[in-house]
């Protein structure tokens, strides 16, 4: 029980750090206004750009299975601020998507109380994301995704 608090905790915790309040954009991320392709399918699936970094270089869909896979050209680091929890995207995210639920997903890592939690699915609900940790669940407000995130030290690649 204390484990899952502390598993909830965290990822709320994520969540808010990654909410950074509208009045202060990040000069990194991408306008809303300008999703690239795999942007916009996000949105024709009833989800914000934001759950993406803007490097993505490729993408594939299966419009009959949902199954994706995003080609980031090498992995992925994001420092969420204030707190400075570190969140990863592998060089390859694949999972499947519906409208208004990602499930098994593959290559979404967040970094808390010294070890790697996977993100395994994302559903839409409402005005919030439920983002789930195995099986915690944590939902935070659609809105604070609205910008798509910029990666960090890149250095094998371009
Ligand atoms: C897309 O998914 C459907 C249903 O699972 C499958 O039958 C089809 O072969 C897939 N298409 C491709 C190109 O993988």
């Amino acid at each position: 029980m204390a484990k899952i608090l502390l598993s909830f905790s965290f990822v709320f915790l994520f969540l808010v750090s990654h909410s950074s309040q509208d009045p202060v954009p990040n000069p990194n991320a991408n306008p809303k206004s300008s999703p690239t392709p795999v942007h916009a399918e996000l949105t024709n699936f009833g989800f914000p750009i934001g759950l993406l970094p803007n490097s993505v270089l490729s993408y594939t869909l299966n419009q009959t299975s949902g199954d994706f896979s995003v080609d980031l050209g090498d992995a992925c680091k994001i420092t969420l601020p204030p707190d400075n929890y570190l969140a990863t995207y592998s060089k390859k995210v694949t999972g499947k998507i519906v409208k208004g639920r990602i499930a098994e997903i593959d290559g979404i890592r967040v970094w808390a109380f010294f070890k790697w939690w996977s993100i395994t699915g994302i559903r839409s609900s409402g005005d919030n994301l439920v983002f789930e940790v195995g099986m915690v669940t944590a939902k935070y407000p659609t809105k604070n995704f609205d910008a798509s995130p910029a990666c960090e030290g890149r250095h094998s690649s371009s």
